[in-house]
């Protein structure tokens, strides 16, 4: 979508992968939807330093609203968990030098039945513009699959018709490629910012991997229609919850980096091991993610189980190219396993060679001192 915004792909936090639905305040007073949460996030988005390395939105996801419409039609926050309103909890993100997203559903219901736009697309985007929201994600629950390429172009032209620019994320490919059908593009391009391709994530390893696969086999047609203003989106980075280790915490990252997807956490940053911080905040990394010129990598090479992930990125000097080159392992053996790939199978064949840094220079380092230490063992 030609707004002028999500140049490079959105970079922010969440809530619905770690904390779902839960409207249980009385029980759950810190995991529960409620103004509390985000600004909590918000404040750590800053104190952490999550801000300082380009994350800037806070998300609202489903279960913010109250069971109907206000009197006057009007879409209303939970009034227990949101006392003081969406207008003030904007003020409150925006006070931090941060943005605010929130979230609503195309169809009659928002997939966890809360009220949706369907028939009133032209006041909620009034109220959003109204409330100073700088992102919106739509969701697809309760709608016609057939009616969604037109219906989230026209919620698109109300959101542009308020004069304020917020990033439109649209959820329809993926309810789309749920029935199989086919998925229309050029259309998407055109009206979103952003848009869900394929299934929810969940915090596991099985979950991550059968994304980043389904992107592998669908980048032919995929890969050539993400650029500035325009992403494929493979769901949320759900690193530092439960599901994922260190090393799985890092092939997310990675991959997601290489497919230029948008960098949108849901995860407790108020509590998070430092080695997980480090991942989600290694600024090579997120500069690879945050190439200017947002070409899509993709995977070109599976071999032993290994997996190689290339994506050109600004060249170094302009008689060079650049690479973000990913190995990923998905073997199960369990032992280490030296893995030797030339430059000419993974597609760098510039005569005069490279220069080469790895983006996770501590494990260099730890393998180093593995390696040394066993020849310490060797020699006694
Ligand atoms: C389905 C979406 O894909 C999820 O990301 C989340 O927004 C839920 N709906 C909320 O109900």
């Amino acid at each position: 979508l030609d707004n002028g915004l999500a140049l490079t792909p959105p970079m922010g936090w969440m809530a619905w992968q770690r904390y779902r639905c839960n409207i249980d305040c009385d029980n759950y007073p810190d995991e529960c939807i409620s103004e509390n949460l985000f600004k909590r996030m918000a404040d750590a988005l800053v104190s952490e330093g999550y801000k300082d390395v380009g994350y800037e939105y806070v998300i609202i996801d489903d279960c913010w609203l109250e069971n109907k419409r206000g009197a006057n039609g009007r879409l209303e926050p939970d009034k227990k968990r949101f006392p003081n309103g969406i207008k003030a909890l904007s003020d409150y993100v925006h006070s931090k030098g941060l943005k605010f997203g929130i979230y609503e559903d195309y169809g009659t219901k928002t997939c966890a039945g809360f009220p949706g736009v369907i028939d009133n697309m032209k006041l909620d985007a009034q109220t959003f513009a109204e409330w100073e929201v700088d992102y919106v994600k739509l969701d697809g629950c309760y709608a016609s699959v057939f009616s969604m390429d037109e219906g989230y172009r026209e919620f698109g032209k109300y959101l542009n018709e308020t004069g304020r620019p917020m990033v439109y994320s649209c959820s329809l490919p993926a309810y789309q490629e749920e029935r199989k059908m086919q998925i229309n593009f050029t259309n998407l391009a055109e009206v979103c910012n952003l848009w869900r391709n394929y299934d929810d994530i969940d915090d596991s390893w099985y979950s991550v991997s059968t994304i980043a696969n389904y992107f592998a086999t669908k980048q032919d047609l995929w890969t050539q229609y993400a650029g500035p203003g325009h992403w494929n989106d493979p769901d949320m980075l759900i690193i530092g919850n439960f599901g994922l280790s260190y090393e799985q915490s890092k092939a997310q990252m990675s991959i997601w980096a290489i497919i230029a997807a948008p960098l949108i956490m849901s995860n407790n940053l108020q509590n998070m091991k430092p080695e997980f911080k480090e991942i989600l905040q290694n600024k090579k990394i997120l500069a690879i993610d945050q190439d200017p010129l947002g070409i899509q990598g993709r995977r070109i090479y599976v071999e032993k189980n290994i997996e190689t992930w290339t994506r050109p990125v600004t060249p170094v000097a302009e008689d060079k190219y650049s690479y973000a080159v990913a190995f990923v392992s998905k073997r199960t053996d369990g032992r280490a396993f030296p893995y030797n790939v030339t430059l000419s199978n993974i597609g760098l064949t510039n005569p005069y060679g490279y220069k080469f840094e790895d983006l996770f220079p501590d494990d260099v380092s730890n393998s180093r001192r593995a390696r040394i230490l066993e020849r310490r063992h060797f020699q006694r």
